[in-house]
């Protein structure tokens, strides 16, 4: 595990460039511009982070619905996979969303994206059903994840963090 000189801070206007860039190689479907400057910029209901250092090297969000938080996307740039960098704003955007009251945070995922998958459970998310053939460009069922007590999960990683 290599260590970056990178801290978790908010998702801004100006990190939307590099971004889009994570997003263009990391999904076969990726949101547009448009939709990362209205999480951003509009949607008073959602949560952006960044891993930053001298360039954004990944990014999660989230959806607050009342006492949920719907993660809508998570990356880090292929360059910098496998250090951590995910676990780290993962555990940043389930931090966040306790200090506001949130409880307990769900998302889907490709039923083929074990590393994802492993990440989630790791964090605590359980598999708790499927969409079928949730994803429009090849008809990939998502798995429906849960971590029913998001405040357990930062209970259990103190140690780590
Ligand atoms: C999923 C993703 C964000 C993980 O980020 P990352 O920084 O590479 O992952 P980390 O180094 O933080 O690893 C954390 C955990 O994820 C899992 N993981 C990471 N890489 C893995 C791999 N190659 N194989 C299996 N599990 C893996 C492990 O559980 C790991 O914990 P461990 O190291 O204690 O075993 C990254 O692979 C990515 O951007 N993928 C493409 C986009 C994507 O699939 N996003 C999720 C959409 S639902």
């Amino acid at each position: 595990m290599v260590e970056f000189d990178c801290g978790i801070v908010a998702m801004k206007i100006e990190d939307i460039d590099e971004v889009l860039a994570i997003e263009a190689l990391s999904f076969a479907i990726p949101w547009s511009r448009e939709a990362f400057t209205m999480e951003v910029c509009t949607n008073r209901c959602a949560r952006y982070l960044v891993a930053k250092g001298t360039r954004v090297l990944g990014y999660v969000g989230m959806w607050i619905i009342m006492d949920e938080g719907h993660i809508t996307n998570l990356a880090v740039h292929p360059d910098y996979r496998g250090n951590k960098i995910g676990e780290v704003l993962l555990k940043a955007l389930i931090k966040s969303a306790s200090s506001i009251g949130i409880t307990q945070m769900t998302l889907e995922v490709r039923e083929s994206n074990k590393t994802a998958q492993n990440l989630y459970i790791k964090l605590g998310f359980e598999v708790s059903g499927i969409r079928k053939k949730y994803y429009s460009n090849n008809q990939e069922d998502a798995l429906i994840m849960w971590n029913r007590n998001i405040n357990a999960t930062l209970g259990i990683q103190k140690s780590f963090s």
